[in-house]
């Protein structure tokens, strides 16, 4: 048989099955029987009636989508509305909304370095960070995990741009950054920090108002926020915040916002209701947080290996990537859905379940979650 362009993709596709790493999609239905402790909806939002009302109010105010860029047809006083008010909760002069968190981080990480810049980036840094500072063409050193040291030590005695960037809770083991001695390291290094808070809006600091608002630094003029808007906010989208010349800049510089077409109404509507609700119920952050302790607890209690979780990611350890798989199955058979990551989406190579903890679990909810996990856990 010729061989054709494609004969290597079967080729790969086995030794992903040899290593037990095949991906595939499973459609969830619009009524889940599941116990959920895999999505990042932490705050239990994305159903709230506000937050779907909100929603549903946007598109038929909008439209079905944004109709361009932001630059063109696709900036709606619905987007300014959610810039202002996310600017305000998170202490920060200036927002900008995309339409990812993904785009948010390759937009900072473009538009604030370039060639004859150093990017230090976490190694435990989210991939699309890792893309930020690859289309950057900025130099980037991968810094060792957590260690402002590290961060330091590569910044030291760059001739141009600097900035150092990091997640302020990492996805794989829910651990937060040090953001107090980052902050520090950059400002004696005369380097931008950078921060991803994905995992921290919602859940960290007063009412949610994220990890840099937690370390009284939001609003630095030194320092940037990227978020998404797709975990507590319960929607979909991304947002960077910074100092207004930051915003500005991005605005006339970063191309995975202007080439790109702007946020959905519903999405920018239902991150809106989400973000007024936040700010009526504050104590949901400090129940995420309190879930998570919770599961911890549990789960440590018998002998697992967790990591204590900074936030709401509650991460334990796997044998083996298949051992995982076979783990989250059991867990799913037994009614509850958790995360399952193994390589390659984790830098060390450890497999983990993951559990996310979710302000909404009652405590009935979190003894079953424990209870189903420690049955199902592989045996050592
Ligand atoms: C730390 C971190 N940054 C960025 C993203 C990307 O955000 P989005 O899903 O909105 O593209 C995610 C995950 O989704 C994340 O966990």
């Amino acid at each position: 048989m010729p061989a054709t362009p494609f004969d290597w993709i079967d080729d790969e596709a086995r030794r992903r099955a040899d290593a037990g790493l095949v991906r595939g999609l499973r459609p969830r239905d619009a009524e889940a029987e599941l116990l959920d402790l895999a999505s990042n909806d932490y705050l239990g939002l994305t159903r709230h009636p506000e937050v779907t009302a909100a929603a549903a109010d946007a598109a038929r105010r909008w439209g079905g989508g944004a109709t361009g860029s932001r630059l063109v047809t696709g900036s709606t006083a619905l987007h300014a509305e959610l810039e202002r008010e996310l600017a305000a909760f998170c202490g920060f002069e200036a927002a900008l909304v995309l339409s990812s968190g993904y785009a948010a981080n390759l937009a900072a990480l473009t538009a604030l370095t370039g060639r004859g810049s150093l990017i230090a980036s976490d190694a435990g840094n989210h991939a699309s960070i890792v893309d930020g500072c690859r289309l950057s063409r900025a130099e980037t050193a991968v810094v060792p995990h957590a260690d402002p040291e590290a961060v330091r030590k590569a910044l030291h005695g760059h001739p141009g741009r600097k900035l150092a960037v990091t997640d302020s809770v990492f996805s794989v083991d829910g651990d937060a950054a040090p953001l107090a001695a980052l902050a520090d390291v950059c400002r004696a290094e005369n380097a931008a920090l950078l921060v991803d808070d994905a995992h921290g809006l919602g859940v960290l600091g007063e009412g949610g108002r994220g990890a840099l608002a937690a370390a009284s630094l939001s609003g630095g003029d030194d320092i940037v926020a990227t978020l998404t808007l797709s975990k507590s906010l319960g929607s979909q989208g991304g947002a960077v915040l910074g100092p207004a010349r930051v915003i500005d800049h991005l605005v006339n510089t970063a191309r995975t916002f202007i080439f790109d077409t702007g946020l959905a109404p519903a999405a920018a509507g239902a991150a809106l209701g989400a973000l007024r609700l936040l700010c009526r119920e504050p104590e949901r952050a400090l129940r995420a947080r309190t879930v998570a302790t919770a599961l911890y607890g549990g789960l440590t209690s018998a002998g697992l290996t967790a990591v204590r979780p900074d936030a709401a990611v509650v991460s334990v350890r796997a044998p083996s990537p298949d051992a995982a798989v076979r783990w989250a199955a059991d867990c799913r058979a037994a009614g509850m859905a958790v995360g399952c990551f193994r390589p390659p989406s984790v830098p060390d190579g450890i497999s983990r379940l993951r559990l996310t903890a979710r302000a909404d679990l009652t405590d009935e909810q979190i003894a079953r979650a424990v209870a189903t996990v420690r049955r199902t856990a592989p045996r050592a």
